[in-house]
């Protein structure tokens, strides 16, 4: 990995234990909640206060870099000429807010569209997951080994109850004959911390019908990195400038659960 590289990675990890400081302080304080799109979507301070921390030290540090982060503090992002920073200062808000866990800090760093280096950072288990292309995977400095082939019967696979009932992106009847298939699904809430759970194989795959780049950016490089897949439900490549279905799993179990479960 080229120098660059080294030191972006070094502020990363440096810039996600300090926001990781106060996203603990934060979780004893009282949250202002606000709703965005709908009555579901939230977002609270320190959402916006993380992500402003972020784009600030990049914009300090590296001013001929982009941003683009969900809450609107980065940049107008129209290609991915250059580097491009895309990151969701709090992946899980609900979790956040709810539960005050299963949420995480999500960042990829991209270069002319290729994705270099992706952090997910889940704070209240101090469990930071690290990708650098070409290098491999790790969870808190560990490497983590290359994911294996598995079939759907033993598969144990990521998938919300709404896709497998009445919605307006998909036939509820395509997806339920996989999950009757599988040994087992979950649902977490946070798709940052699925894509690490399929990286670091305590998940098999995840599915979902329509994430935006922030919620997928960090992700993508770590599964990639780990040997995994990652395209949208139907076997393409995601756009990281719009919003995608998302289908993400080990090698052999993405191949069979497209070609026996998925059709449009
Ligand atoms: C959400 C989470 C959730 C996914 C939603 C996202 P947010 O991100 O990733 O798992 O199902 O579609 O919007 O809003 O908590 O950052
Ligand atoms: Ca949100
Ligand atoms: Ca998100
Ligand atoms: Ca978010």
């Amino acid at each position: 990995m080229q120098e660059k590289w080294k030191e972006i990675d070094e502020c990363v990890q440096h810039w996600l234990k300090e926001a990781g400081a106060r996203i603990h302080t934060a979780l004893e304080e009282k949250l202002t909640i606000e709703t965005k799109a709908h009555r579901n979507d939230l977002v609270t301070n320190v959402d916006r206060e993380i992500e402003r921390f972020f784009i600030e030290k990049i914009r300090k540090t590296f001013p001929d870099h982009h941003v683009l982060g969900e809450e609107g503090f980065g940049d107008e992002i129209k290609t991915l000429q250059g580097v491009v920073w895309i990151i969701d200062p709090i992946d899980g808000t609900m979790n956040f807010i709810h539960q005050k866990r299963n949420f995480a800090i999500s960042i990829g760093v991209f270069e002319n569209g290729v994705g270099i280096l992706g952090y997910v950072y889940d704070v209240v288990h101090d469990e930071l997951y690290v990708a650098r292309k070409g290098e491999g995977a790790f969870l808190n400095g560990k490497p983590l080994p290359r994911l294996e082939p598995v079939s759907v019967s033993e598969a144990v696979i990521s998938l919300n109850a709404t896709w497998v009932t009445e919605n307006k992106r998909i036939d509820p009847k395509v997806l339920a004959p996989l999950v009757k298939a599988a040994r087992g699904t979950r649902s977490y809430g946070s798709a940052a911390l699925e894509m690490a759970y399929v990286a670091a194989g305590r998940l098999d795959a995840y599915i979902t019908m329509r994430l935006s780049p922030w919620d997928f950016a960090g992700g993508l490089v770590l599964v990639q990195e780990a040997g995994g897949i990652v395209t949208n439900l139907y076997g393409e490549p995601l756009d990281l400038l719009g919003k995608n279905s998302v289908f993400v799993s080990k090698p052999g179990l993405h191949e069979e659960i497209l070609q026996k479960y998925i059709h449009r």
